[in-house]
This record gives C-alpha cells, sequence and structure tokens, in this order.
C-alpha cells in the first residue's frame, strides 16, 4: 500500500513580537494569568506588509525546491483570514511560488479545521494520481481587538505542508473520526476584520469535541493511548490542549501518562512563542515536537486533534518515518526565532489599529523595512500588490 503524508514542513511568522508580561501589566492584569493560566509568553504582532498570503508564501518558500515547483499540482489553501471573498488565497502564493501552472488553487474555510480539510483532500488525491505533490497551506492573523478577553490569545503565522507518496517526514494513517456540530462558540461576520467569541463556550466545545472524537476513535481503531508517542492539538492558546488532555489520562498507566505530558509541553514551545494561528496552530504544534524532542524512533505514532469552532473536529494519526529529523528545517526556525524584534505595548497598538483601506484608495508600503522574502507592497486599484524580493 502507498504510503502518503508529510514530505516537508515550513513554518513563518512575522519578525515583530510583543512580551505577554509587558500586556499584562499595561491591561492592569497579573502576568501570570497569560504565562501560566494561558500559557503564552509571545505573540507574534504583524506589520501591515504581511497578511495570510504572504504568510503562506513565505512558509512555503523556505522548503521547496525546482523540482517541488514543477510537480506540486494542487494548492490547497486553509485560513479564516482570507484576503479576498472571490478570488482564492492559493493563487497568489501559486505565483508568489512560481509554481507549474497545470495546478489546481483553492482556498478552504472552517475556522481553524481548513487547513486539515486540505491535507485530507491532498491524501485523496495523491491516492488516486501517485506522483503528484500538493502544497497544503494554513494560514493566519488571529485578531480579537485591543482590551478583549481574547486579546492574550492573539497571533499570526503560517505553516507550508508539502504533502507527497513516500513522505520523508510522516506517513497518515487511514483511521479518522470527523464530528460537526452546529455551535455559535466564535465567528466572524464579513463585515468586521475582528473575531467574536464566547470565551468559555469554545473552550468548553472544543473539549467535548475531543472527548467524543477520542472515545469514537478507541471504538473504530482499537487504539488507546499507550499506542501513541505523543498526542499533539490545536492551540488557540497552549493551556487549551492540555484541558482536554487531561480527563482522558487516567485511562493509561504512569508511564505512559508522563510520556504524553512531557511530549504534551515540548509540543507547545513555538506556540508559546507565537500565539494563535488559526489553521496553521496544530501543525505549528506538531512542527515545535518534532524539530524540540530528542528524535523519536521510526514509526512512532502521533495523535492530532484538529478544532475550528462553529464547529467541527477531527482526529487522525501519523507515524514518523526513517530519518524524518533529517528532513526538518530546525536551523532556519531557531534564526527565524532569533530574529524577531520585540515591541512595546504603544507600538503593538499603532501597527494593530494600521489596516488597508476600506474606501477603495490606495496606498504603497516600503517593504525594505519588512525582512521577508514575501511582502504585500500595498494597494492600487482595487488589487493588492505583493512582491517577492527574489524572484
Ligand atoms: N495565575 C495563574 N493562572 C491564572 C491567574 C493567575 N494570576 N489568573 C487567572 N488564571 C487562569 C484561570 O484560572 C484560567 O485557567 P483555567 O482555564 O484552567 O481555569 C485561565 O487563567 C484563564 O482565565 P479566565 O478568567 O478563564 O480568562 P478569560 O475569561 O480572560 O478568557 C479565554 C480566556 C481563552 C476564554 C479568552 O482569551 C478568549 O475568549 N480567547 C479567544 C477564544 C479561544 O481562544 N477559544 C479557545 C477554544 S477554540
Amino acid at each position: 500500500m502507498l504510503d502518503i503524508g508529510i514530505d516537508k514542513i515550513g513554518f513563518y511568522a512575522p519578525h515583530l513580537y510583543l512580551d505577554m508580561t509587558k500586556l499584562a501589566a499595561s491591561r492592569n492584569v497579573d502576568p501570570d494569568k497569560f504565562t501560566i493560566g494561558i500559557g503564552q509568553e509571545k505573540m507574534a504582532v504583524t506589520p501591515v506588509t504581511q497578511d495570510s498570503v504572504t504568510l503562506a508564501a513565505n512558509a512555503a518558500w523556505e522548503i521547496l525546491d525546482d523540482a517541488d515547483k514543477e510537480t506540486i499540482d494542487f494548492v490547497i489553501f486553509g485560513t479564516e483570514t482570507g484576503v479576498d471573498s472571490s478570488k482564492s488565497a492559493a493563487v497568489y502564493v501559486h505565483e508568489l511560488l512560481g509554481l507549474n501552472p497545470y495546478a489546481r488553487a483553492i482556498e478552504v474555510k472552517q475556522a481553524c479545521y481548513g487547513a486539515t480539510a486540505g491535507i485530507q483532500m491532498a491524501k485523496g488525491h495523491i491516492a488516486m494520481n501517485p506522483d503528484s505533490k500538493v502544497l497544503v497551506l494554513g494560514s493566519d492573523i488571529a485578531r480579537y481587538g485591543l482590551n478583549t478577553p481574547g486579546e492574550a490569545t492573539q497571533g499570526a503565522g503560517a505553516v507550508a505542508l508539502l504533502i507527497s507518496a513516500e513522505p520523508n517526514i510522516m506517513a497518515l494513517e487511514d483511521q479518522s473520526v470527523y464530528f460537526t456540530a452546529d455551535i455559535m462558540d466564535f465567528w466572524r461576520p464579513v463585515y468586521s476584520d475582528k473575531a467574536f467569541a464566547d470565551g468559555k463556550l469554545s473552550n468548553e466545545q472544543y473539549i467535548a469535541f475531543f472527548s467524543e472524537i477520542w472515545s469514537q476513535y478507541k471504538a473504530k481503531s482499537g487504539l488507546g493511548l499507550k499506542d501513541f508517542e505523543a498526542i499533539t492539538f490545536h492551540l488557540p492558546y497552549t493551556k487549551m490542549g492540555k484541558k482536554a488532555l487531561k480527563p482522558v489520562l487516567g485511562e493509561t498507566t504512569e508511564e505512559v501518562q508522563e510520556r504524553l505530558k512531557t511530549n504534551y509541553q515540548t509540543s507547545t514551545e513555538y506556540n508559546r512563542s507565537v500565539g494563535n494561528i488559526y489553521t496553521g496552530s496544530l501543525y505549528l504544534s506538531l512542527l515545535s515536537l518534532i524539530e524540540q524532542a530528542n528524535a523519536f524512533p521510526a514509526g512512532s505514532r502521533i495523535g492530532m486533534y484538529s478544532y475550528g469552532s462553529g464547529a467541527v473536529g477531527e482526529f487522525f494519526t501519523g507515524l514518523l518515518q526513517n530519518g524524518y529529523k533529517e528532513h526538518l528545517h530546525i536551523k532556519q526556525h531557531d534564526d527565524l526565532f532569533a530574529s524577531r524584534k520585540e515591541v512595546t505595548v504603544p507600538e503593538y497598538e499603532t501597527i494593530f489599529e494600521e489596516t488597508l483601506p476600506t474606501d477603495g484608495s490606495e496606498v504603497a508600503f516600503d517593504v525594505q523595512d519588512d525582512p521577508a522574502t514575501i511582502c504585500l507592497a500595498g494597494v492600487a486599484d482595487h488589487k493588492r500588490r505583493y512582491v517577492n524580493k527574489k524572484k
């Protein structure tokens, strides 16, 4: 049987960040609430020269070689903060990366679940077309607003996954459980550039979906916690996955519990420093685990819990491949984190309010201040102007 899964993983976050203890001080909140209660240390801050398209394109740019660019025949862009109601963000990325024109390019939306739908679609496509490669993107800018309860859980970033046959990093298994229910826990009406959230309800539903899906998964697969090296979670903030995992840990031995807890902690490292990146969040957590933990034996099973408010949830699994560590971009990601620049709270507030004109007027940005390869250079004739400094 053909193995299909993740061949490469790229990641990009904006070059600016805010220290959560400083945000806490300015909001008159105990810093422990943000760093321990919510579990966030730094929040990515997005300059106006980045949007969900450029974040995704930058994440993909670092991993694709010329052969990939020729072979990719499907670009699937998961986002809930897209830039256009008609044209898909995938078409812009396809052009910015210089991909083979004989390709499909679409956008998928279901809150933070979109990239997971993309991965499952990619898997089906490759099963039918084993020589093809699919680029799946999860890219978002999480905005709740200044001085809102959601503010501490903002963030921005993108993950790019190259899905192929005989993958170098992880082979996806077929067993998966997915679940849908109409719930108003988080939404963003088309007139708003900030999300609305019923925070308590979203926490409850995230946990309830995990509990339901996990029970169903165990019944269908015959597997249990002991069969997992780690379980990674969609992380709107890093405490969230812990809240879902805790109630089921009693199903297994102390030793397995310790393993899952330790690996959970490692899987939150990148997310703690970036914040919520919506569609890419689960895959940033997976990346954090496999880049920051010592190498796991080939064949180790990793669980992935995807949750998109509204709501759709899915639990699926993958097996790490022999030598997977050699195919990761650990150095680039260390450098990305090390080169970020801290902004003050007033600077963050100014950047937050600096948005594109909504009255059709034109604007041009100096992209030299943004170290990213791919940037938004402005808007003219109601069209976004993108630049790839290296193309
Ligand atoms: N030291 C340590 N922990 C503290 C603390 C302190 N001084 N003060 C509060 N906390 C803890 C609370 O006990 C709570 O922990 P718990 O959830 O384990 O009980 C946690 O910090 C958060 O406190 P809470 O009062 O519930 O926060 P909040 O009402 O300000 O909102 C969210 C938190 C996540 C609901 C809010 O940020 C939000 O709406 N985010 C957007 C939606 C979202 O991310 N949903 C997730 C599911 S998709």
